[in-house]
């Protein structure tokens, strides 16, 4: 059997990370999405049991989905979990340099290969940390999140288009 692991912060998840595990579980028997405990960035909007709530509506549809979290090393995890490959997506030339070294670095650190999908092209500009600062302002973020989570962010800051 083999599985993937769709590691990430997702603070919050977007269309394009749904975009990302849709298409993973397409290709593995099994897809772990795996949720870091503590993002290195800043601090996170949402808390970890959040996040994952957030995911396990989202993904609801998908029968080969399991959401789980981690802190410390992604390749420690992946050997607990028997996970066969990580797969990520990949926006723009921008992501590349980063995810590639990660990519050596968890590679040389147990052997574990990296899968890159290509994000489809209506997502290449969206990221959680842009959504957080747009919704933050008032912006609308309706079209680039799962309806849950933009219902998640106006509760946090209030409707797009209303004072603040
Ligand atoms: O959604 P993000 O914030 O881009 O996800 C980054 C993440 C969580 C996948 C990455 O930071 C990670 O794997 N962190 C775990 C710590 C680790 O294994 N570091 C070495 C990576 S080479």
């Amino acid at each position: 059997m083999a599985i993937a692991l769709c590691p990430g912060s997702f603070d919050p998840v977007t269309n394009g990370h749904v975009d990302i595990i849709e298409r993973t579980a397409r290709h593995f028997d099994e897809v772990i999405v795996a949720v870091i405990r503590n993002p290195q960035k800043s601090q996170s909007l949402f808390t970890l049991e959040e996040r994952q709530e957030m995911l396990r509506e989202v993904c609801g549809h998908l029968s080969n989905i399991r959401i789980e979290y981690f802190k410390g090393l992604l390749v420690d995890f992946a050997a607990e979990h028997g996970a066969d490959a990580i797969v990520k997506g990949l926006r723009a030339v921008s992501d590349f340099d980063y995810e590639l070294q990660m990519a050596q670095m968890n590679q040389r650190l147990s052997g574990i290969d990296t899968f890159f999908i290509s994000t489809s092209p209506q997502y290449s500009f969206l990221s959680s940390s842009l959504v957080r600062e747009v919704a933050r302002f008032g912006g609308d973020v309706s079209s680039m999140v799962p309806a849950l989570v933009a219902k998640r962010l106006e509760e946090r800051f209030g409707r797009a288009g209303e004072p603040r």
